[in-house]
């Protein structure tokens, strides 16, 4: 007979969760996980630390340069690094002990060690003194997450040459940062050591930072990371890093070919995507198949090509994004209690926690484009809103894009100051098929940033008040 309903492989935000709504659920529930501490990537080396860094060093930036405008004067305020890293490490601290607290009170068995599958049922751990142990279950989830996506003849010390792990961990604000790959991480990271002083220098192999962003708020992102003194070379790729001196040279060239060249570095930021997790796991033995980018295949349920395994996370396809994969870990334990689960894969936002913030949900203008959609856009800037202008952050604008014909709003992009928290009032309206009218008519309250959506929503009808 099985020890247990269910044994989830990794404890990230999607392993912990489906964990946890299972054992809510009735399923007795063990989760194996190697790490010292629970919460996965997210609450170890992810999400809550980059944050803990991004918050901090954007008040350092506010002291320095914010305040005056309000008549506030205070003396050039100084770095203490060791106890922003304090803070960062305690952010951490609380957040996985909770996780801790949250398994044991679900009656959660909490197995310390790695997971391997010897077969669907059967999951072998192997413990930090090397002993093994073998864990029997109905169902099996993989939720093992992903990895730092090597930059091919780069080797990654984590001094020097960091991924993301090394870049929340730097012991001294770099002279010259270069950060490889305009995506999100190294946009958020390359933000945290700007605004403490490095000069910044981000290298993007694409013509466009954050890739699959609407072109519009990608451009104005871009130049408003320029003011703040990012410096971008597009559409050039790193072909090589090499340790000179003290220092580090970089070689580029023209993502299409050319002539190469070099910058100088203190540290060089490797932050050019993620890899699936899967070694290690005994897939291949147990038959279970990866997709052509070596993640684990699904079918709409999550479940493997083996009966009785499932995955979920970032080691499936789709963003690998912290509520994705808690939102399948909901929806999995649902499923394998013989509920209704669903993940509504048109509706998930997507946050850059820079200054300002970018957020999006739904489709961008070149999707709908490309999908031959007609559409109507309305666009409102902060610059018109009274709370933005009280505040001193008048930067950005909120974009609804709405189906020509039906109304019915398709996307929402918003760049500007707390744009990650409003952007959640479009991703409910969308899960309930709202219209642009709907949202247009629903009474915001004055003076917030949100009267911004409401305006946006309301010029797609070519009917903004304040505009
Ligand atoms: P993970 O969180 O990676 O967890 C997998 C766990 O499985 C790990 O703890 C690992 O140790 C364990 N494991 C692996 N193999 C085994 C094994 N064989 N046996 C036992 N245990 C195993 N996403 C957001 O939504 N918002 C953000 O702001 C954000 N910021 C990020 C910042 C950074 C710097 C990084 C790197 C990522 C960030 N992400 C963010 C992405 C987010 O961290 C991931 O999408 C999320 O952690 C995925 O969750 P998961 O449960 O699938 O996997
Ligand atoms: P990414 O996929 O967002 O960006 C990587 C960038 O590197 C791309 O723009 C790509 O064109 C570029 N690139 C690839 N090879 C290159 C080369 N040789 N030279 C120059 N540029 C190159 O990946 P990133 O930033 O590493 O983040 C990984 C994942 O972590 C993302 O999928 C993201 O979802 C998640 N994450 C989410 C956050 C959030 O939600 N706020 C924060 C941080 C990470």
């Amino acid at each position: 007979m099985s020890q247990y309903d269910l044994v989830v492989i990794g404890s990230g935000p999607g392993g912990y969760v489906c964990a946890i709504k299972a054992a809510q659920l009735g399923l007795k529930t063990a989760v194996i996980e190697k790490r010292k501490t629970h919460g996965g990537t997210c609450l170890n080396v992810g999400c809550i630390p980059s944050k803990a860094l991004l918050h901090a060093s954007e008040m350092f930036e506010e002291a320095g340069h914010g305040f005056e405008q309000l008549g506030i004067k205070v003396s050039k305020p100084k770095l203490d690094l060791e106890t922003m890293m304090k803070h960062k490490q305690d952010v951490i601290d609380a957040n996985v002990n909770g996780v801790g607290f949250l398994l044991k009170k679900n009656k959660i068995e909490a197995i310390h060690g790695t997971g391997k599958i010897l077969s669907a049922g059967k999951v072998e751990v192997t413990a930090e003194d090397g002993s093994k142990s073998t864990v029997e279950a109905k169902n099996i989830v993989i939720a093992t997450g992903s990895d730092v996506m090597p930059l091919p003849g780069v080797e990654i010390d984590e001094k020097q040459i960091v991924s993301s792990t090394g870049a929340l961990e730097l012991e001294k604000v770099p002279g010259k940062l270069v950060v490889v790959g305009g995506g999100v991480i190294g946009l958020e990271l390359g933000s945290v050591w700007g605004r403490l002083g490095s000069e910044v220098t981000v290298v993007e192999f694409m013509d466009k930072i954050l890739g699959p962003m609407d072109a519009d708020v990608s451009k104005t992102f871009q130049r408003m990371l320029k003011k703040q003194g990012v410096d971008f070379k597009l559409s050039t790729k790193v072909t090589g890093v090499e340790k000179k001196g003290k220092g580090l040279e970089v070689t580029i060239e023209p993502a299409k070919g050319g002539d190469a060249q070099t910058i100088e570095a203190d540290v060089v930021l490797v932050a050019i995507g993620r890899k699936p997790y899967t070694e290690g796991l005994g897939l291949e033995e147990a038959g279970v198949a990866l997709d052509e980018r070596g993640r684990v295949k699904t079918d709409g349920h999550y479940k493997t090509s083996v009966d009785g395994i499932y995955a979920i996370g970032d080691v499936i396809v789709g963003p690998m994004l912290a509520h994705k994969a808690e939102d399948e870990g909901v929806a999995l334990a649902e499923m394998l209690s013989g509920q209704a689960g669903h993940v509504n894969y048109d509706v998930i936002p997507g946050v850059v926690y820079t200054q300002p913030e970018v957020a999006s949900v739904g489709k961008s203008e070149e999707e709908l484009k490309s999908a031959g959609v007609s559409y109507k856009t309305g666009k409102f800037t902060f610059n018109a809103n009274g709370r933005a202008r009280a505040m001193n952050k008048t930067d950005g604008f909120v974009k609804v894009l709405a189906d020509a014909e039906t109304d019915r709003v398709l996307g929402v992009h918003i760049i500007g100051f707390g744009a990650g928290e409003m952007i959640h009032e479009a991703a409910v309206l969308m899960e309930f098929g709202g219209s642009s009218e709907d949202l247009g008519r629903t009474c915001h309250a004055h003076p917030t940033m949100s009267e911004a959506v409401k305006e946006a929503a309301m010029a797609t009808a070519g009917k903004p008040i304040h505009s």
